[in-house]
């Protein structure tokens, strides 16, 4: 039987890293609804869409194919056809992402196709809802966390091993404002669905997590 496994969490809590792994030990199809948010932004980014105006955002996002498609380097993300996956991750679009993300009406539209990608099973999903709204009858929820320090450090250590330039600090608080934004926002807030297993990561290797949450996929 094909399951859903839904991994909700805190901005740079290691969701997608652990989602991509278990996805890849089952065979099953990984979904970062992240990249979906962060797709629409870079759209309203490009073509000059003020993120704060709810109805412009729609239009543009019902104007907007967003696919995600598995590559030998990992996921790419097409936005209209164009290969945004890098561009999606930088400073611009992680600042606005969450103002985006909290418009009703950007979620409704973005959750109905997050659940037409889910059908029929076999899909490891990450994000912040998704235990809790997106899919509330997966199978398996896990809500992952770590401290805010050890999250920054290890973003400050992936943007260093890409030749990234990065701060410590700046990391910090730019993760720091994103969980704020994401769990005071009125609509589908981040928080841990009360049927998902936490699973503090703070002193944990990727390996540990991934291996955790394949023992409780088996039960
Ligand atoms: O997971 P990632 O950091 O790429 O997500 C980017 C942003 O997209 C989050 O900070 C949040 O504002 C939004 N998001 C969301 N709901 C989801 C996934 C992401 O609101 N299910």
């Amino acid at each position: 039987r094909r399951i859903s496994i839904a991994i909700d969490g805190p901005a740079a809590a290691g969701k997608s890293t652990v989602a991509k792994r278990i996805a890849g030990r089952l065979s099953y199809v990984y979904i970062d609804t992240g990249a979906m948010y962060r797709a629409l932004t870079y759209r309203a980014l490009a073509c000059g869409v003020d993120i704060h105006d709810e109805q412009a955002l729609l239009s543009l996002l019902r104007d907007t194919s967003i696919e995600l498609k598995p590559s030998p380097h990992g996921q790419i993300v097409l936005v209209n056809g164009d290969d945004v996956t890098d561009i999606i991750r930088g400073e611009a679009v992680t600042n606005a992402v969450s103002l985006v993300a909290k418009h009703p009406l950007v979620r409704e539209e973005m959750v109905a196709r997050q659940r037409a990608l889910a059908e029929g099973g076999g899909v490891v999903m990450d994000g912040r809802d998704i235990g809790t709204h997106v899919l509330p009858n997966a199978e398996v929820k896990i809500f992952l966390k770590a401290s805010v320090e050890e999250r920054a450090r290890r973003r400050h250590e992936e943007n260093i091993a890409r030749g990234f330039p990065s701060d410590l600090e700046k990391l910090k608080e730019e993760i720091a404002r994103r969980d704020r934004l994401d769990s005071e926002r009125e609509t589908a807030p981040l928080r841990k669905a009360p049927d998902a297993v936490e699973i503090d990561t703070t002193s944990l290797s990727i390996e540990e997590v991934v291996d955790r949450i394949m023992e409780i996929v088996n039960e």
